[in-house]
């Protein structure tokens, strides 16, 4: 297990610091999946969760879906990739990486990020095509701090990751993809629900509350292990829910025409018997110009 560590952290340190990254690929974008020195590193097999519907992210972030069972905005990010093959999207906080390699088989070039680099590289072993594997980028800088040059995506989905982040960088990253989206671009949102089931009434008062005094995020921070002690053992200490009113507004506020947003039910996770399909939030705004 130590030697796993120490290797990942020395992989890390060489491929993707700032010199590292201009001599192995495209330096924006991150390192190329098809790298043969990546096959050097050992790869830990995600560990199921305690319901066994869902893979624990390796640094205590959550779960990762990882099914067949797909979001409506991931459908409708696959679907929008679907029309635009040979394009870059960028899948933010993307896990094990089940998105893009969905994406990767409809003929994108996907950028796979997250600060986990042991998710990337399970997620790289599971492309098995030389064609797909050369058109994956693994980047591990924290969003919203990635360098991506303005107008080269098509698409950049955010699924299940802002609720790990604090309302300034989600306000920033907000603004950070709409230069990195081409015109005519789209981003793909899910997030944390204020009206969870599991704390809704608990917290509501508050929430309302922050509202009504014009905070545009008033949704930090959900004391996890008081509201949900089930899953608290791969979760951090709090997390950032929020309602539809709120996440819309962010998006208008940085210029995006929203095309779609509405509750993602996950009716099948989790443990309380009560979920009513208004666990998550899910929005899909378009870059205009
Ligand atoms: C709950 S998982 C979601 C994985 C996948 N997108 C899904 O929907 O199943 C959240 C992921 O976001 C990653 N993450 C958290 N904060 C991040 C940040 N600031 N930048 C990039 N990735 C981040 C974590 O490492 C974790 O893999």
């Amino acid at each position: 297990m130590l030697f796993i560590f120490i290797a990942c952290k020395t992989l890390k340190n060489d491929l993707f610091s700032q010199e590292g990254q201009n001599y192995m690929g495209i330096p924006e974008f991150g390192i190329r999946a098809d790298l043969k020195i990546l096959d050097q590193f050992p790869v830990i097999p995600p560990a199921l969760s305690k319901t066994g519907k869902c893979f624990l992210t390796f640094n205590k972030m959550g779960f990762d879906i990882n099914s067949t069972n797909l979001s409506w905005v991931a459908e409708e990010f696959i679907n929008f990739c679907q029309k635009h093959p040979g394009e870059y999207v960028l899948d933010v906080g993307a896990g094990y990486g089940f998105l893009s390699r969905h994406v990767l088989s409809k003929g994108m070039f996907v950028i796979s990020n997250d600060i986990e680099i042991q998710h990337l590289l399970y997620s790289r072993k599971r492309v098995k095509d030389p064609d797909q594997i050369s058109r994956l980028f693994l980047n591990t800088n924290p969003f919203p701090y990635l360098d991506i040059p303005k107008n080269s995506l098509r698409a950049v989905i955010l699924h299940r990751i802002l609720h790990f982040l604090p309302g300034e960088e989600i306000d920033l990253g907000l603004e950070n993809v709409k230069h990195w989206l081409k015109k005519g671009g789209k981003i793909y949102i899910m997030v944390m629900s204020s009206e969870h089931v599991g704390y809704c009434q608990k917290i509501l008062p508050a929430f309302e509350e922050r509202k009504k005094n014009g905070d545009p995020w008033p949704g930090m921070y959900l004391d996890v292990p008081k509201y949900l002690p089930t899953q608290a053992y791969n979760l951090p200490s709090q997390l950032h829910i929020m309602d539809q009113e709120v996440l819309r507004n962010a998006l208008e506020r940085h210029g995006y025409e929203i095309e779609r947003i509405g509750y993602v039910s996950m009716h099948g996770f989790g443990t309380e018997t009560a979920r009513d399909g208004k666990e998550a939030i899910g929005i899909i705004g378009i870059k205009k110009n």
